[in-house]
């Protein structure tokens, strides 16, 4: 039996392989608004196992499932053996026996490694504490859609160091970007991962400068899953770092706004902006299907 391919970050496919897998994308996108069928994936079974919140990453990959002609199934760790300790490695052995693909939504992305470790069949990630490598497909899928390639352009990401940060690290090494960190301090990204980026990555504190001139401005909430307790401090000290109207302002003035959401109006972005023409969420969110249904097919080896 030969290995699977995985998808746990995005540097497990090569540039090229993103690049058509967005290609992909964006030709399933036109199928899927023009009504036209395209079940790639007939009778194939994709595990979800969710072990934090979810509302774009569950209705994506189970609506993306039935569209391709086969099915997604949700299990939910409080109401399946893994809630109440049965390994994760056993858990992998078995399911992997039973489904077709696995998608995995947990805190460590060590258990992520493991399982895939353990698995017969692709595992993809669909968010741990690291990274969020999914989101990221349907965000570059959104910019190439409205302004062409993002080769060479500069992103400021503001607020929080956190997964969605360190999946924007990894993207502006596979799509070739220039990256600019506004966070405070005691919140930057993951050291290595940063410094695996090398130059195109940089740290500032202050998110004016970041914005300066920027392409793209993206930001995400400053309390992540599983962060609760830290809520009233981060919120103390990610006060500066709110995307305003003056922030897009000082930007490219074809600049786009992004935000994986959920959104926390009036905290991590000013609502005028979430809200405003170049805000591209609503897109971001729709391409979480489109993206995902492109990834479905190159790891199961169709379309
Ligand atoms: N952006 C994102 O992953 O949303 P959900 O938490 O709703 O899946
Ligand atoms: N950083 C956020 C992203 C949610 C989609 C979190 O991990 O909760």
């Amino acid at each position: 039996m030969s290995e699977p391919r995985h998808f746990l970050s995005l540097l497990d496919l090569s540039p090229e392989e993103l690049d058509r897998l967005i290609d992909r994308a964006i030709e399933l996108k036109r199928l899927q608004h023009a009504g036209t069928p395209h079940a790639s994936l007939p009778g194939r079974v994709l595990g979800m196992i969710f072990e934090k919140s979810s509302t774009r990453t569950r209705v994506s990959f189970e609506a993306g499932m039935t569209q391709l002609g086969g099915s997604g199934m949700f299990l939910s760790s409080r109401d399946t053996q893994l809630g109440r300790g049965e390994p994760i490695e056993d858990t992998a052995r078995v399911l992997s026996r039973m489904v077709d693909c696995i998608m995995i939504r947990t805190f460590e992305h060590e258990k992520v490694e493991r399982f895939a470790e353990y698995s017969r069949v692709p595992v993809i990630n669909g968010l741990t504490d690291l990274v969020h490598p999914c989101q990221l497909l349907a965000d570059m899928q959104t910019y190439r859609e409205h302004r062409g390639s993002i080769a060479g352009r500069t992103v400021a990401w503001v607020g929080d160091g956190n997964n969605m940060c360190h999946s924007y690290i990894n993207a502006a090494r596979q799509f070739d970007f220039r990256l600019r960190i506004a966070c405070p301090e005691g919140f930057d990204p993951d050291p290595d991962i940063l410094a695996a980026a090398g130059a195109r990555c940089e740290i500032l504190r202050d998110p004016m400068q970041a914005a300066d001139g920027a392409d793209l401005v993206v930001t995400d909430t400053w309390v992540s899953m599983g962060q609760e307790e830290e809520k009233a401090q981060r919120q103390a000290v990610f006060g500066a770092y709110k995307v305003t109207r003056e922030m897009m302002a000082a930007a490219a003035p074809d600049a786009l706004f992004m935000h994986c959401l959920p959104a926390y109006r009036g905290m991590e972005v000013e609502a005028e902006v979430l809200d405003a023409p170049d805000s591209v969420v609503w897109d971001e969110a729709e391409n979480r299907l489109h993206a995902q249904k492109a990834l479905l097919e190159f790891l199961l080896g169709a379309g």
